[in-house]
């Protein structure tokens, strides 16, 4: 009788290990589709190039405050908005504006179309996990 309690106690402790590997690969292989999926899709690269050619890196940092928001920051707050605010928002980097996060204004932007700022916006709103 105490060999078969020691034998399910054992075989309960390797199907719990078992279990629990598991649940650890599943949640790494989670993590690594979260970081792939931005960097492979195509708004991310096509953004990032039109802001590493612009001066926006001088102001702003992908998760840390600079003299703007970070850009984590300002995916999170418009995450989900309407297409009409991304839009106006794309116009604001053109036109620059203060007041949405602070008094220091953002300088306006007369050489970047309004696609070009759209598409930045595209770039932006995908790192809101950065
Ligand atoms: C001279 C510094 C500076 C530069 C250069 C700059 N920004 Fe900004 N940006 C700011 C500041 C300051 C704010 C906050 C403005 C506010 O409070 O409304 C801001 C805000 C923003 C916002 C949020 C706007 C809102 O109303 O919520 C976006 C999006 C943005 N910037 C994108 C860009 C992009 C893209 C570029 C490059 C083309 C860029 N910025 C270049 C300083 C800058």
């Amino acid at each position: 009788m105490k060999k078969v309690f020691t034998i399910l106690f054992a075989t309960s402790i390797v199907a719990s290990l078992i279990a629990c590997g598991d649940s650890q690969t599943k949640d790494k292989a989670v993590a690594a589709t979260t970081t792939t999926d931005i960097s492979t899709d195509p708004n991310y690269q096509k953004g990032l190039d039109l802001v590493a050619k612009s001066d926006c890196l001088t102001c702003h940092k992908i998760n840390e405050k600079s003299t703007g928001p970070a850009y984590s920051e300002v995916a999170a707050k418009y995450a989900g908005a309407a297409d009409t605010t991304i839009t106006r928002i794309a116009g604001k980097i053109i036109s620059g504006g203060a007041g949405n996060w602070g008094a220091v204004p953002m300088t306006p932007h007369p050489q970047v179309s309004q696609t070009d700022a759209e598409q930045m916006m595209k770039y932006i709103l995908l790192l809101k996990n950065s």
